[in-house]
């Protein structure tokens, strides 16, 4: 269920759409559903329609290619009215799991045990004790036997005492379903169509209903305004974080520490504060990251150093826009790694360097205040101070080839297309924009003149 509209959020992004850990709130649902191998997902869109729609289909990786539909629920008239919607494209001979846009951190084991304790043939309420049950569905129940969930807004003084509730998580037989959504009605407080209703046709219909109770409230919180999006976002942090450390990764602070997307850490890996990881990123044994490092989709090997102020931005990962920094490399502080960035072994870059789509072979170094764009530098190649690539012309992108051992000068430009001999020297404030032959020293700049005796102007 996606089509709510989120008034509280006071914002033009349907709710579902803001982010958590840098996904969607309906996407972590979605990704949840992939988890269960899901044979189909129904997605009932309603406010902003066309805009969910579009995000989660342009975001749909080829992995998790679930058969996914869209069904529109306009107007919306309660969350019976929204499943009603969804019931058409539901198979006869499957399970629903019914899910919410906006509560984003249910696990996948949960909602295992859930559907198990549904078991094909019992209607499943997944259900939480909160000492302050205000505004949720009461389950009722006789003895043990659940007989009804009653609505906040239509639950007796008596039944207002009942601290369990139901979740707004069901799991049930597609069939079952389909029979009691046509017997819905809208004859309660608020007017609508409630899901909770079919509760009571179950126990009408000496269908079993279970309730699996879990005691985690994370697992279904929901989303209804910017300060319970952060206090979630928080909540799921310091949960990575945590599980980084059981597993052995070293953090300054725990809950200086954002994960959007995977961190994937091997042995001995330590991360100081303030440092912020997106997409896929992996770190070999040892890694250390400076703190307020930014880092998306990049995989940085063993013994690597990533010195503070970093910013790394990989493309997509896996393609060769992903940022690759080799063994025992020294990164930063204040480094720039765009797309394609590709550091080999005991690279060094230092101080204001950025590097886009280029390979720097072992040991290649560019210390400070330099650009590096569309260029293959060979192993132990020196690169100056304030050099750069003069990679664009304006409409194309050309490429520089610097060949193994040579030492660039500082504030040089590369004028590419290009190539420096391997071995050769290139002189300080030099342009280069022929190829030079290895081994030689280029020089291309105005020669120096010194003139004796020259008085300076003076008033
Ligand atoms: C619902 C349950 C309540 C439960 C609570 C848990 C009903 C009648 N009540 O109440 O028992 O304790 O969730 O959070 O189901 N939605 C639509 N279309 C609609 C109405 C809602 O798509 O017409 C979506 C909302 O966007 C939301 C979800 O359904 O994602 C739940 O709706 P919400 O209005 O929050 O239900 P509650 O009244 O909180
Ligand atoms: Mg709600």
């Amino acid at each position: 269920m996606a089509a709510g509209k989120g008034t509280r959020m006071k914002s033009k992004l349907p709710k579902v759409l803001h982010l958590l850990a840098g996904r969607a709130l309906l996407q972590h649902v979605l990704d949840t559903a992939a988890e269960l191998s899901a044979r189909q997902v129904v997605v009932i869109t309603g406010h902003g329609a066309e805009e969910v729609e579009a995000s989660i289909t342009s975001s749909r990786s080829a992995a998790s290619a679930i058969e996914t539909n869209f069904v529109r629920q306009e107007p919306q008239l309660g969350t019976g009215h929204a499943v009603q919607q969804a019931a058409p494209v539901l198979r006869d001979d499957g399970i629903v799991v019914v899910l919410s846009g906006d509560v984003p951190l249910t696990r996948s084991d949960t909602l295992r045990q859930l559907i198990a304790a549904c078991a094909g043939n019992k209607l499943a309420l997944l259900t939480i004790d909160f000492a302050d049950p205000t505004g949720y569905g009461r389950i009722v129940r006789q003895g043990e036997v659940v007989r009804a969930i009653v609505e906040h807004k239509d639950a007796s003084a008596a039944q207002r005492a009942i601290t369990e509730v139901y979740s707004g998580i069901m799991a049930l037989p597609a069939r079952q379903l389909k029979l009691w959504l046509s017997r819905l009605d809208k004859q309660n407080v608020q007017g609508e169509y409630y899901l909770t209703d079919i509760v009571k046709f179950a126990v009408a219909d000496g269908v079993p209903v279970v309730a699996y109770k879990i005691s985690d409230p994370l697992q279904v919180a929901g989303i209804n305004s910017p300060v319970q999006l952060a206090e979630l976002e928080r909540a799921y942090q310091m949960r990575t974080a945590v599980q980084l450390m059981e597993q052995g990764v070293r953090l300054a602070d725990p809950a200086r520490l954002d994960v959007r997307g995977v961190l994937q850490c091997a042995q001995d890996v330590s991360i100081d504060v303030n440092c912020v990881f997106e997409g896929q990123v992996s770190l070999g044994d040892g890694v250390t990251i400076g703190a307020n490092c930014v880092i998306a989709n990049a995989v940085i090997a063993s013994g690597a150093v990533i010195h503070p102020f970093t910013h790394i931005e990989g493309g997509k990962p896996g393609s060769k826009d992903a940022v690759e920094v080799g063994a025992n490399a020294r990164v930063g502080p204040f480094a720039r790694l765009r797309p394609g960035a590709r550091l080999a072994a005991e690279v060094h870059i230092g101080n204001f360097v950025e590097v886009k789509n280029s390979t720097l072979a072992k040991g290649a170094k560019a210390n400070h205040l330099a650009y590096l764009g569309d260029a293959t530098v060979g192993e132990r190649v020196n690169y100056g101070a304030g050099s750069i690539t003069a990679n664009y012309d304006g409409a194309f992108k050309h490429q520089t080839v610097i060949e193994a051992d040579v030492h660039i000068g500082s504030n040089c430009v590369l004028i590419a297309p290009v190539t420096i001999g391997a071995g050769g020297t290139v002189g300080g404030g030099s342009t280069i924009g022929k190829d030079t032959l290895p081994g030689t020293l280029s020089v291309a700049r105005g020669k120096q003149v010194s003139i004796a005796n020259w008085k300076r102007p003076s008033k």
